[in-house]
């Protein structure tokens, strides 16, 4: 037998005898590593006489190939052992981990019910930022600077003047500025104003803005689409009431009451946004933001409505205190998952 034959079967006992990685390293180390017995062969063919070089070499070759094959099936039974030996701890007998399925907060599911309703009704959505700057949120509504709502009593102002917006009136003029009439947009979103928090009050609340401007637009659009939307939201035995109220950014400016006796306050009247016809100095201030005569008064006309959306949620799902929508209490919450 060869030298080179006997070191193969030395190798190959060695590799079988491993009982474990670290003899497994330790036999590869012996054989294959850098002053290894094969790798000193490999040295010792440069000194071999020219005739012998191919058979020897040929030779080493077939040995080097079945030693690397040898430890690499060796280390391959070792994985398999350490795989099963992990899947045999497994308790598959033990119940699994429940996740918590989340759901839509309440006041998002009540957006999401109004925003559908006008939808249909082929009013688009508009947007805008709850961080405002005067013009937007009084300015161009024509509230003039001594209203009482401009006060820091009532508004949050930031430091370099921008304030949160007090309502979402504020994206008519955005929606206005950025396309000439005719226009039908809602927006949808919070509001701020410095109330002290009670069971009907917070300083943060939300509204869906509507608005709707085009040829001969009359009150009385703004009463039926109005009276469409509360049934549509409320159940059709529901009665709405328009009474007359001031706002500075409409002409006439009415508020909306609602009772149903689907509710379960089914005797009351309750108010649940203002409205009105948007008034001609609100035109001329977007007209002269755009640097146009595009909201021409004599020629356009509007609606506009601002809906309290912690009231309807209220009245929809009967809950008793505007607070429980921001304390995050999952028994709360989960009544409506
Ligand atoms: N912005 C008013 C508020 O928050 C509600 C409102 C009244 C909105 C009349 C309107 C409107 O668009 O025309 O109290």
């Amino acid at each position: 037998m060869h030298p080179l034959e006997q070191l193969r079967d030395d190798a190959l006992r060695d590799i079988e005898d491993a009982l474990d990685e670290q003899a497994l390293e330790a036999a590869r180390v012996k054989y294959l590593g850098k002053s290894g017995s094969v790798s000193a062969w490999g040295e010792q063919m440069k000194t071999l006489p020219k005739a012998e070089k191919p058979v020897i070499g040929k030779l080493l070759n077939e040995v080097r190939n079945a030693v690397t094959a040898a430890i690499e099936t060796r280390n391959a039974q070792f994985r398999l052992q350490k795989e099963s030996g992990a899947i045999a701890k497994i308790d598959i007998s033990l119940p699994g981990t429940p996740h918590e399925i989340g759901s839509l907060h309440p006041l998002h599911q009540m957006h999401e019910r109004g925003i559908q309703i006008f939808r249909r009704m082929g009013f688009a959505l508009a947007e805008g930022p709850d961080v405002e700057t005067e013009w937007y949120c009084f300015d161009a509504l024509n509230t003039p600077p001594d209203h009482p709502a401009r006060n820091e009593q009532d508004t949050f102002y930031l430091p370099d003047d921008r304030l949160l917006r007090t309502h979402t009136s504020t994206v008519q003029i955005r929606a206005m500025e950025s396309a000439p009439p005719p226009l039908r947009v809602i927006a949808s979103g919070a509001a701020y104003r410095r109330d002290e928090l009670d069971a009907t009050h917070s300083p943060q609340f939300h509204q869906i803005e509507g608005l709707y401007v085009d040829e001969n637009v009359s009150v009385a659009d703004l009463k039926g689409e109005l009276e469409f939307f509360l049934r549509e939201l409320f159940g059709s035995e529901t009665e709405v009431q328009f009474r007359p109220h001031y706002f500075p950014f409409t002409e006439p400016s009415l508020e909306v009451h609602v009772r149903s006796k689907a509710l379960k306050r089914g005797e009351q009247w309750i108010e649940v946004a203002g409205c009105g016809m948007v008034h001609p100095a609100v035109f001329e201030a977007v007209n002269r933001a755009r640097g146009d005569k595009a909201y021409d008064p004599e020629k356009w006309s509007g609606y506009a409505f601002g809906l309290g959306m912690d009231r309807l949620a209220m009245i929809l799902f009967d809950i008793p205190d505007i607070r429980l929508f921001a304390q995050n209490d999952l028994r709360f919450l989960r009544q409506f998952a």
